[in-house]
């Protein structure tokens, strides 16, 4: 992998003068929660009254709309032949969340050329123009493309779990991110642990390895619990924080949103900010 081309892939989504933040959300290691996270934070984003779109670059195994409950028509492969413009594959999600739905299937991995990533990431530009936030959900791995996308983003949630492996994952995609110079925020989001004291064990090992090894700060994002409503939110293709908004999952997303999005924790975790997202969506 070229570093220089990261770093120019970033340079070019930072050009002019955006105005949302681009949050992107990776982990290394697959399966730990990633499309989980961004879809539901762009839902407790978009109630504290934020415009957020979530991008889904994840090419190849694109799965978001998949979790939302979302069938579309055209996605970012339109947008990349040029059939289409972004406005016209976005998809409205819920009242001040829309999706740009990804690529699926091997041709579109292999059709991931240069080209076709540079014409996204410039895309984040002009995404950046229209929404608060642009939450962008990344492949496994840390590959060219994920690494581009964390790059380009003003902040980076890595994805880890207790698991040893996801936890080298982590630390070896932060490693990548400080060795490219990302000058962005990273933050660390424990997921699948069995308490808070579990989730802070994991967050400290991986943290003062980062600052010791690589002397960059990790914040810490949040913990999120092993949690059976997530499980069956995902069979019931609803966001965990619209089907089981008082589980612990729904909490903890809405801190970490109110966090994100500066939005005073009280308002974000009482009932009524709850029922207001499902009212929004349904
Ligand atoms: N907090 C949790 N509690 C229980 N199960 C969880 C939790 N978080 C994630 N999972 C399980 O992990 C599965 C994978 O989640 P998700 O698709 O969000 O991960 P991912 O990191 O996006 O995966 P990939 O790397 O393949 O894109 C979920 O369908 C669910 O079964
Ligand atoms: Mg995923």
């Amino acid at each position: 992998m070229s570093q220089g081309s990261v770093q120019e892939l970033a340079a070019l989504a930072a050009d002019s003068g955006k105005k949302a933040m681009i949050l992107t959300i990776a982990s290394g290691k697959g399966g730990v929660g990633k499309t989980n996270i961004a879809a539901n934070l762009a839902i407790c984003l978009a109630a504290a009254g934020k415009r957020v779109a979530i991008l889904d670059a994840d090419f190849g195994l694109a799965n978001l709309d998949i979790i939302l409950g979302i069938s579309s028509k055209y996605n970012l492969s339109h947008f990349i032949k040029g059939v289409k413009n972004l406005e016209e594959i976005s998809q409205p999600v819920c009242q001040g969340v829309d999706i740009y739905c990804g690529l699926s299937g091997v041709e579109h991995l292999a059709q991931m050329t240069d080209f076709a990533r540079e014409r996204i990431i410039t895309a984040l530009d002009s995404l950046a123009d229209n929404y608060d936030i642009v939450v962008v959900d990344t492949a496994a791995g840390i590959g060219k493309t994920v690494l581009a996308f964390c790059m380009a983003s003003d902040h980076t949630i890595l994805v880890g779990t207790p698991d040893p492996a996801a936890i080298t994952d982590a630390y070896t995609l932060l490693k990548a991110l400080v060795i490219n110079k990302y000058n962005g925020r990273t933050s660390l989001l424990v997921n699948m642990v069995h308490d808070d004291a579990q989730g802070r064990k994991v967050y400290r090992q991986i943290a003062s390895a980062a600052a010791q090894f690589l002397n960059v700060k990790l914040n810490m994002a949040g913990v999120m619990l092993r949690d059976e409503h997530l499980i069956s939110s995902v069979q019931k293709r609803e966001p965990v924080v619209l089907a089981y908004p008082k589980s612990s999952t729904a909490k903890s997303l809405m801190a970490v949103a109110a966090r994100l999005g500066r939005v005073p924790l009280s308002s974000s975790t009482d009932e009524g900010f709850f029922r207001k997202v499902v009212n929004w969506f349904f």
